[in-house]
């Protein structure tokens, strides 16, 4: 998520996002869907136009995102089968309100019979068809799969550095007054051997701490399950286990968040507010390649959006905004707020700084 101070959204919030103190990519407007509709073209026809091309959005949120590349038209569109994945039921619903969804077992469909005993084939040419699911499908696909700010949203656990190795902090409940409180015990053999290999070289200083990414890993060996062909795009918060120990405690790299501000301390409150942790990139990086997968780009979302016509993308929305400016109708006021958009979207202090991960297999 970005946390504007500058430019587009200083004064908080841009229209019909009031209230909100943070917003991530797809938030800011159309442009970047449509940014994304274009890298996807770009790996459908680097995958050989596939049909059913399969796009798996992991942690879709309210279907924003869905919505903004299929209004972008993109190349892929009728090979395109657009699975949402997102654990939020109250999220999910708002995705119905934004999208024509289609009964989950269309994701690859329609079908047709195959000859004798073959397994039914999906009619070429059919899509666009959006599914929406709570979790990741259990799919073989070609295709790409998507996650905007998932990976800082996964389960993970934090490991202390000491004297006599890694520790892992755990929480218990606190003997008295209610709460819980820390509780330090040797770190697994596993977790302590990755973090060595991830720290190796560095100075790590007696107390420093850092994430033990469970989820990523997790995550990553199930993409790769269901990944057959394809490219996997994670956009997030990513920073070199180096910044991370700089940083000293875990306080820097672990947020909480609730109601779109800043939450409390991380113990506080329980089940009232988001833990996010920024990504170790060495980590991703391992989970990625142990999977089975090789590193195509690693790159800051301004580059990577550069890289995808961003500019040529402003430049069509300011011939937009001239042409139907007498009009005044959305088309016409889009086209006008690319220019802010695209400026807070390659923010080198704020959402540019993201960095984009492309993983193929
Ligand atoms: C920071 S939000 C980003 C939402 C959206 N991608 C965007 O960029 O606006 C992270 C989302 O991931 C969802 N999420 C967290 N863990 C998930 C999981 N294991 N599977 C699917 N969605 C998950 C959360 O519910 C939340 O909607």
């Amino acid at each position: 998520m970005y946390e504007p101070e500058v430019g587009f959204f200083a004064s908080g919030r841009g229209a019909g996002r009031a209230g909100r103190d943070f917003v991530t990519s797809p938030e800011v407007g159309s442009l970047f869907g449509a940014c994304v509709a274009r890298a996807l073209d770009r790996s459908w026809r680097e995958l050989g136009e596939p049909d059913p091309f399969v796009v798996v959005e992991a942690g879709a949120g309210n279907g924003r995102l869905a919505r903004d590349v299929l209004r972008a038209h993109p190349a892929c569109e009728r090979a395109l089968h657009y699975v949402l994945v997102e654990v939020s039921a109250a999220l999910r619903d708002e995705q119905r309100e934004r999208l024509e969804l289609e009964p989950p077992d269309e994701a690859l469909g329609p079908f047709t019979a195959g000859h004798d005993d073959e397994a039914p084939l999906p009619v070429s040419g059919s899509g666009p068809v959006v599914v929406a699911l709570e979790e990741l499908p259990a799919l073989e696909l070609i295709g790409v799969v998507l996650a905007n700010e998932l990976l800082d949203n996964l389960p993970f656990g934090i490991a202390q550095s000491s004297d006599a190795g890694w520790l892992e902090v755990r929480v218990a409940a606190a003997p008295a007054g209610g709460g819980f409180e820390e509780v330090l015990v040797p770190a697994e053999p596993n977790d302590a051997g990755a973090l060595d290999a991830v720290t190796q070289g560095l100075t790590v200083e007696a107390g420093s701490r850092l994430p033990i990414p469970r989820g990523i890993d997790a995550w990553f060996a199930t993409c790769a399950r269901m990944v057959r062909h394809g490219t996997v795009i994670a956009v997030d918060y990513v920073d070199d286990a180096a910044r991370i120990l700089e940083r000293g405690d875990a306080s820097a790299w672990l947020r909480t968040y609730r109601a779109h501000a800043r939450g409390g301390p991380a113990l506080d409150a329980p089940g009232t507010q988001d833990i996010t942790s920024d990504v170790v990139r060495e980590q991703l990086l391992h989970a990625a390649r142990h999977s089975g997968f090789t590193i195509a780009a690693d790159e800051s979302q301004s580059d990577w959006l550069q890289g995808l016509g961003i500019e040529e993308l402003v430049e069509a929305g300011r011939q937009q905004w001239e042409s139907r400016a007498h009009i005044g109708d959305l088309e016409a006021l889009e086209g006008r707020s690319r220019v802010a958009e695209a400026n807070a979207l390659t923010d080198p202090a704020g959402l540019g700084a993201h960095r984009v991960v492309t993983l193929v297999k």
